[in-house]
């Protein structure tokens, strides 16, 4: 049976789309894969739509006859398996990966449709991941950066919850409201997430405010999740920080996922590929 992992925060630009298709695309190497693009931003699709992998217009004749707005209607979708054009792509014809499907998001439609849905609006999403939760080995969902119907419908989805942090100043402000949300969801609808990751992100050591957010996450944040009647319960894990780095957004702008980016154009330097191995092998770890 699949792990659904939804990565999300209230937060914008905190490098949730970013964490999903790094985590996603290390998952592949060796694991059958799905992303879900939740948020009507449609980012994570469009990081699969540039020169890098896929064309453009194929994409969008993809998503025209397999809409993912087929699931408000209990109808079934065919994820998309970009696993050959990962591994096809010119640039980089060593990548390694076993199986990588994505289901696209259609866009701005996306909350829209949600709100129209007569009945069981909140669980549209969950109903149709556990239709092809077997066929996976890890289902991992991109969440949108506000609270609404479609977040709703992720946190009744999941599993476990990733909760990347942006280790800037400011970053913490709303971060208890934002858990105290998910504790009244899980007391709500009597949710019991397996694990709970927070993730520390873009980080610059040489910067003190992001020292100073670091700390904070590693002390009074940590207290008060635990300390939450719902959240408390869960595994709480927090996982090694990603350090802020140039190559993440620059192998997005070209469309092409880090690891194979930094494969293909670095000679695979730097950091970045063994924490995002070990990064990964705690999550998969704790899945278990
Ligand atoms: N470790 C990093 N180092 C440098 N830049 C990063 C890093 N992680 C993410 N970014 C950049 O930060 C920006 C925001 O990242 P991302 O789109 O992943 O955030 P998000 O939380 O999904 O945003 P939104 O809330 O709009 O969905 C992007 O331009 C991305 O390339
Ligand atoms: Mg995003």
């Amino acid at each position: 049976m699949g792990k659904i992992l939804a990565c999300i925060n209230q937060k914008g630009g905190v490098a949730k789309t970013s964490t999903v298709s790094m985590l996603a695309r290390e998952l592949a190497k060796t694991k059958k894969v799905l992303m879900v693009d939740f948020d009507s931003q449609s980012t994570l699709t469009k990081l699969v739509n540039i020169e890098g992998y896929f064309d453009t217009y194929a994409l969008q004749e993809y998503i025209y006859k397999n809409s993912m707005l087929k699931i408000f209607n209990r109808e079934t979708v065919e994820p998309l398996d970009i696993t050959e054009i990962v591994k096809d792509n010119d640039n980089c014809s060593s990548a390694l990966i076993n199986e990588l499907h994505l289901l696209p998001s259609p866009g701005v439609k996306l909350g829209f449709t949600a709100e129209a849905v007569p009945t069981g609006k909140n669980t549209i999403l969950k109903r149709y991941l556990n239709s092809i939760k077997d066929e996976y080995d890890f289902i991992i969902i991109d969440s949108l950066p506000s609270v609404s119907i479609l977040f709703e419908n992720i946190l009744l989805a999941a599993d476990s919850l990733i909760i990347p942090i942006q280790t800037k100043f400011n970053a913490m402000t709303g971060a208890n409201n934002f858990i105290e949300i998910i504790d009244n969801v899980m007391a709500d609808y009597e949710l019991n997430y397996e694990n709970i990751f927070i993730l520390p992100t873009m980080y610059d050591k040489r910067r003190k405010d992001d020292k100073e957010t670091l700390a904070e996450i590693n002390t009074s944040y940590l207290k008060y999740i635990h300390a939450c009647n719902y959240v408390g319960r869960s595994n709480i894990v927090v996982l090694d920080t990603i350090p802020e780095r140039a190559v993440v957004s620059k192998s997005q702008s070209y469309g092409i996922f880090l690891q194979d980016y930094i494969e293909c154009y670095e000679k695979g330097k730097g950091d970045l590929l063994l924490l995002l191995e070990n990064m990964t092998k705690k999550i998969v770890k704790n899945c278990n």
